[in-house]
């Protein structure tokens, strides 16, 4: 007791003291009642916002904080708040604003503001350092000007994802103090020139993805003796451009100027002298003929971009010098062989992506002595052949790997060894490749993409692959399982269902036989809404599967895409599919099933593939929504089935003389009463008077 007692007493002091010092009380009246009217303003009218918002102290309020030794607001986050729905643009009044004395950041994206009311009340915010209004709907920059000589401590200012118009707007050349000006993906074009010349703080400039078209030479670069990152990529810059013109940017060190296609690069210059500094440079989608010179003369560049142009030829060794680390040429023309560097040093690189490409012959045998370090390696859609060397399977680093698409055979378990535990990520679809027999005791916890389609493999394959995947000590990761287009046998095994992270499993174009297993609803992913990177797909078509389609499929809520097609699946088409909610593709064509189509399939509005053709299904096709835009050819071969958009009416009995009017009608009665029976008996309340009935 006494101890209890001691320790609560000194536990109450040093609250006080700590009341003393930080101010219990909370926050300012005028702070709180501020924050109060953007409260009520943000969702005018109805607002639902910051519900958590009560209580005196302001500075506990959620994306509010304070200054503890002030209790003055220092810094407001309102990321994506406005209620979506609302579709009106939303004017804060700056005026609300301009309360915060001691605002440091002010964090707005996403809340559809379209400017302030009374902008210039911003000038009171002396020590506003951080502006981010990212993903809004500013498009007049008058909306948002704050005048000359205010806000003299802002160094980020953040405008992209807007819908700013024109050129850049000319009240920011006042912020003299800026560092970093964000403003890509917005409508912005024109030249550039005056409103950047006097921003010599300036040290991050992103114009990315904006529709500027001036010619490059002009651009005022003399004037940004701090720059150090510039992105230029996706503009309509144009004119021959020489790299000379960065010469005096001493500190550049990111330059990015890909996919710009009316620049004309001048490639033959040897010497530029900020190439020594730069650290990275996308030269992407910039129509280049040649690889330009200037990165043959030593440089620190680590990260190269050359993906998409129009490169060919063999790739010059000297790119992958020792001081690079990531090097993509994909999409161009590159042939030869495998590269490697000179005298086959080691390198240090950890990506190195020549995908899409013309080059040709075996793989590097002894990949692992010369990219000892490689994380990242991608040689996908070439012309490479023979085996995968064993050299891969010692990779230590080995996160990814993409293979695919080359002409690659011979076995793959030289891959999966203890040395390549890491790997996350492993495609070599379209190939070859077979495997005779994978170790009982790998460990991959990490795998999370396994593409296999489309090569050689047999047998059991799928047995001892989940075999193997489960042996790891944690649960294992695997997201995608693609093994299509194979020679797999035997059954699904049940294995699979523990596999609780699966988002796409595609056994397609197998040779697959018995059940599909009854225990998918075991697939987590499947089942609650808390979606991963992936679609979520099953797709079992073109095997040749028996026995029904298990209920428990009806469980799998978050599917979008459902192939069963080409199989031999025998029974009805469960009502219960209508809980499929989010399901685009429903295919089952192809199979045995009998059976009536339930109208309340059409309660599947995100339908947009329907495919039942050719089984043996019979009764009315549903009308409404999604089902009056599936044409015939998602019915035929149906014998039984009648109604739009197939030719055949319903109620006419082929089989008995026609008969008279009455009877016609009554027969129809009778088909649609057919039609609804089963699925009321899936319907729980019925069903429970049903067996009330029966008792
Ligand atoms: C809190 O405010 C005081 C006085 O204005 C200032 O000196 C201090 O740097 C601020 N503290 C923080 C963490 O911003
Ligand atoms: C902005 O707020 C201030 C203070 O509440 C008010 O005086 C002013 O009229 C408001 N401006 C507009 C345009 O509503
Ligand atoms: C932007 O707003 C200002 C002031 O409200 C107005 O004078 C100007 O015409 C607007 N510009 C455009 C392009 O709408
Ligand atoms: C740059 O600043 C100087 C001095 O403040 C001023 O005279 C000049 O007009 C400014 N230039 C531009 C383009 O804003
Ligand atoms: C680089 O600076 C020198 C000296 O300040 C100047 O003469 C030259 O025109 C500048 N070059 C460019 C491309 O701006
Ligand atoms: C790169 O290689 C050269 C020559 O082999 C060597 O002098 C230099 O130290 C290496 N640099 C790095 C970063 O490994
Ligand atoms: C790519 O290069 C090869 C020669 O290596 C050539 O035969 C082929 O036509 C080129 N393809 C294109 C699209 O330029
Ligand atoms: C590089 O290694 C290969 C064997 O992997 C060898 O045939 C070749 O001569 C070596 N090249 C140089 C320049 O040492
Ligand atoms: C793993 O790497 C080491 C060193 O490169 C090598 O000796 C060993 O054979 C490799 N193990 C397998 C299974 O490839
Ligand atoms: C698998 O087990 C065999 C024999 O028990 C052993 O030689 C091998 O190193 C193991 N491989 C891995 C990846 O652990
Ligand atoms: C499915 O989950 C249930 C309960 O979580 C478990 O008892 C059963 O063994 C699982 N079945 C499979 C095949 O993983
Ligand atoms: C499929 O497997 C069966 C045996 O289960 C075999 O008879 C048949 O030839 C296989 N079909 C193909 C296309 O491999």
């Amino acid at each position: 007791m006494e101890i209890t007692f001691g320790n609560t007493s000194f536990l109450l002091i040093f609250s006080l003291l700590l009341c003393m010092c930080s101010g219990c009380h909370g926050c300012m009246d005028e702070e709180r009642d501020a924050l109060l009217q953007i409260k009520d303003s943000i969702n005018s009218p109805e607002g639902t916002a910051f519900s958590s918002w009560y209580g005196e102290d302001c500075c506990q309020w959620e994306g509010v904080q304070c200054n503890a030794s002030t209790t003055r607001v220092s810094s407001i986050f309102f990321n994506y708040r406005r209620e979506s729905s609302l579709f009106e643009n939303w004017y804060p009044n700056a005026t609300l604003f301009a309360q915060f004395k001691d605002l440091e950041i002010l964090h707005l994206p996403g809340n559809q503001i379209a400017g302030f009311t009374s902008p210039e009340e911003l000038h009171s915010l002396k020590r506003l350092q951080r502006l981010n209004l990212q993903d809004n709907s500013i498009e007049n920059a008058s909306r948002l000007c704050w005048g000359k000589g205010a806000l003299p401590s802002l160094y980020y200012l953040d405008l992209s994802r807007n819908n700013l118009q024109g050129f850049i707007p000319e009240c920011l050349r006042d912020s003299l103090l800026l560092k970093q000006l964000i403003l890509f993906d917005n409508h912005l074009h024109g030249k550039i020139s005056p409103c950047l010349s006097n921003m010599t703080a300036l040290q991050y400039l992103d114009l990315s993805y904006n529709q500027f078209s001036d010619s490059v030479p002009i651009f005022p670069f003399h004037n940004l003796p701090s720059i150090y990152t510039l992105i230029l990529s996706s503009n309509n810059f144009r004119g021959k451009f020489s790299f000379s013109i960065f010469a005096n940017l001493s500190r550049l060190s990111h330059l990015d100027i890909s996919y710009n296609p009316y620049l004309e690069l001048k490639t033959e210059s040897r010497i530029w002298l900020p190439s020594i500094k730069l650290i990275e440079l996308s030269l992407a989608g910039c129509n280049l003929r040649k690889v330009p010179r200037f990165l043959s003369s030593g440089s620190n560049l680590m990260t190269l971009d050359l993906s998409d142009n129009l490169l060919e030829g063999n790739i010059p060794s000297w790119l992958m010098h020792n001081a690079t680390l990531q090097l993509w040429v994909r999409r161009n023309n590159f042939s030869g062989p495998f590269p490697k560097t000179f005298g086959n040093i080691s390198s240090r690189l950890t990506s190195l992506d020549i995908s899409d490409n013309s080059f040709y012959g075996p793989l590097l045998e002894d990949i692992h002595l010369i990219f000892p370090e490689l994380l990242h390696p991608s040689a996908s859609y070439n012309g490479f052949n023979g085996g995968i060397p064993p050299s891969f399977g010692r990779l230590k680093r080995l996160q990814s790997l993409d293979l695919s698409g080359n002409k690659l055979h011979g076995e793959i378990q030289y891959l999966l060894t203890s040395n390549t535990s890491r790997l996350q990520y492993l495609s070599l679809h379209d190939n070859n490749l077979r495997v005779d027999a994978l170790p009982r005791n790998l460990s991959f916890s990490k795998l999370e993409l396994i593409d296999l389609g489309i090569n050689d493999f047999t047998g059991n394959l799928l047995d001892s692959l989940s075999w193997s995947l489960l042996q790891s000590p944690t649960l294992p990761q695997l997201r995608v399982l693609i093994l299509r287009g194979n020679h797999l046998e035997g059954q699904i095994p049940r294995r699979l269902c523990q596999m609780r992270h699966l988002e796409i499993l595609d056994l397609a174009r197998n040779n697959l036989s018995g059940p599909i297993p009854d225990c998918f609803h075991n697939i987590t992913s499947w089942i609650d809404f808390s979606r991963g990177y992936y679609i979520s797909a099953l797709d079992l078509s073109s095997n040749r599967l028996t026995g029904s389609i298990p209920v428990q499929i009806t469980q799998l809520k978050t599917l979008m895409v459902l192939n069963l097609s080409h199989n031999k699946l025998f029974g009805e088409l469960s009502p219960e599919l209508t809980k499929l909610t989010d399901l685009e593709s429903l295919d089952v064509s192809y199979n045995k099933l009998f059976g009536e189509l339930c109208p309340e399939l059409t309660k599947l509005t995100d339908l947009e593939v329907f495919n039942v053709a050719f089984n043996n299904l019979s009764g009315t096709i549903p009308v409404g929504n999604q089902f009056d835009t599936f044409m015939a050819d998602s019915y035929v071969g149906n014998p039984g089935l009648c109604g739009n958009p197939l030719s055949r009416k319903c109620g006419v009995v082929v089989e008995k003389p026609p008969k008279r009017n009455g009877n016609v009608h009554l027969s129809n009665m009778a088909t649609a009463n057919k039609l609804i029976f089963p699925c009321i008996l899936f319907m729980p309340v019925i069903n429970f008077v049903y067996l009330g009935g029966l008792i």
